[in-house]
C-alpha cells in the first residue's frame, strides 16, 4: 500500500503582469529577463490573498478528484505567504471546502513546501494515520517582494496548486527531503518586528533578499544529486522517468538539471514562461496543467522536485 495523487486543481489570478510592464517603472528590459530566466509574464494576485486562492486550487483538486471534501482527514497548506498569522491558512481552506474535521497546519518550506508536503502527507498515509490528505500550496509572492529591486522582484509570481492524494496500491516510490540552515541567509525575509511590553527590535526589512547566483549554484548543485539519490533507492533509471516536475525558478537551472541528468529537455516541462516563480505553488500548478491536458498517462514514472529557502530541497517519485 502507498500513496496516489487522484486529483489535482490550480488557480492564477486573471491579472497579467508582463515583462515590459515591469520595465515601464524598473531599469530592466523583457530581452534581460528572458534570457536569464525564461520568464515572459506572471499572474499578480490584486486582493483575493493567499486562502482564497489555495481554497479554489483546493475545490478543483476535489471535484477532480471525484470525491466529497468531508473524507478528507487532514489539509497541509505549503505556504510562506499566509495572510494571517493565524488561524492558519489550512483550516480556512478547510472551511471554504465545507470540511469540518480533518486536522489541518500549514507548513513553509519556501519553494520547496508543496514536496514537503506531499512527502508529509505520504507518511501520514503509509502510517495510517489517515486516508485521504489535501495538500496545497498557495502563495502572494507579490507581497513579499520589493517592487523596486530588479534583481528579485522579476522573478516571482502567485498562485495555488492542489493535489488529493489517497491510498492505493500503486504511487509514491520514493521520498527525499533535506535543509541546510547555515545556508538560510542566502535567500531570505525577515518580516513584522518583535514587539512586545518587554521587547523591541530594530525595524525589519518586510520585503525578500536574496543572493541570486549562489541559489543558482546551489539548485543546479543538489536538484540533480537529490533526484539521482531518489531514483538510486527505488532502483530507477533516470531514462525510465518520463516527466521531471521540477520548481519553476529558472528555466537556465532546469536545463543544467536536465543535462546533468543525461535527460532529453523534453522530459522537463515548463510554464515559468507564463507564472514566473510561483514557489510552493509551481509543481502543483504545472502538475494540474499536465494532468488536465492528458500528458500524464497512468503507468508513466514522474518525479517531482523543489528546492528554496532554508535552504531547503525534496523529491518524489511516483507512477502515475
Ligand atoms: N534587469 C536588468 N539587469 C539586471 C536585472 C534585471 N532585472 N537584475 C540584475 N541585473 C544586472 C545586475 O545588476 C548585474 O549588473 P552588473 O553586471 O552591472 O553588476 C547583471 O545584471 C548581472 O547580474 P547577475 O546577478 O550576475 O545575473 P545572473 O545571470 O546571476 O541572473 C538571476 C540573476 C536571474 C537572479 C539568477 O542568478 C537566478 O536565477 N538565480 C536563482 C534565483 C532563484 O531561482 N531564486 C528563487 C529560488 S528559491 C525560491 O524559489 C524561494
Amino acid at each position: 500500500m502507498t500513496t496516489r495523487i487522484i486529483g489535482t486543481g490550480h488557480f492564477v489570478p486573471e491579472h497579467i503582469v508582463t515583462n515590459d510592464d515591469l520595465a515601464q517603472f524598473l531599469d530592466t528590459s523583457d530581452e534581460w529577463i528572458k534570457e536569464r530566466t525564461g520568464i515572459r509574464r506572471r499572474h499578480i494576485d490584486t486582493g483575493m490573498g493567499t486562502t482564497a486562492m489555495a481554497a479554489e486550487a483546493s475545490k478543483r483538486a476535489i471535484e477532480n478528484a471525484g470525491i466529497s471534501p468531508k473524507e478528507i482527514d487532514l489539509i497541509i497548506a505549503a505556504t510562506s505567504t499566509a495572510d494571517e498569522i493565524f488561524p492558519n491558512t489550512a483550516a480556512m481552506v478547510q472551511r471554504e471546502i465545507g470540511n469540518d474535521r480533518a486536522a489541518c497546519y500549514d507548513l513553509n518550506a519556501a519553494c520547496t513546501g508543496f514536496i514537503y508536503g506531499l512527502n508529509t502527507a505520504h507518511a501520514f498515509i503509509s502510517s495510517h494515520m489517515a486516508k485521504t490528505v489535501l495538500v496545497v500550496g498557495s502563495e502572494t509572492m507579490s507581497r513579499t517582494v520589493d517592487w523596486e529591486d530588479r534583481s528579485t522582484c522579476i522573478l516571482f509570481g502567485d498562485g495555488a496548486g492542489a493535489a488529493v492524494v489517497a491510498a492505493d496500491d500503486a504511487g509514491i516510490e520514493a521520498v527525499i527531503m533535506g535543509s541546510d540552515g547555515r545556508k538560510g541567509e542566502i535567500i531570505a525575509c525577515d518580516g513584522r518586528p518583535a514587539q512586545s511590553r518587554w521587547m523591541s527590535q530594530a525595524p525589519r526589512n518586510p520585503y525578500m533578499v536574496m543572493n541570486g547566483q549562489e541559489v543558482f549554484k546551489f539548485a543546479v548543485k543538489k536538484v540533480p544529486e537529490t533526484i539521482a539519490q531518489l531514483l538510486s533507492q527505488a532502483g530507477v533509471g533516470a531514462e525510465e522517468v518520463r516527466h521531471y516536475i521540477l520548481h519553476q525558478a529558472n528555466e537556465r537551472i532546469i536545463a543544467s538539471v536536465a543535462k546533468r541528468l543525461h535527460v532529453p529537455m523534453e522530459r522537463f516541462p515548463i510554464n515559468l514562461d507564463e507564472y514566473g516563480n510561483t514557489s510552493a505553488a509551481s509543481v502543483p500548478i504545472l502538475l494540474d496543467e499536465l494532468n488536465r491536458n492528458g500528458a500524464l498517462k497512468r503507468g508513466d514514472r514522474v518525479v517531482l522536485a523543489g528546492f528554496g529557502a532554508g535552504l531547503t530541497w525534496g523529491a518524489t517519485l511516483m507512477t502515475w
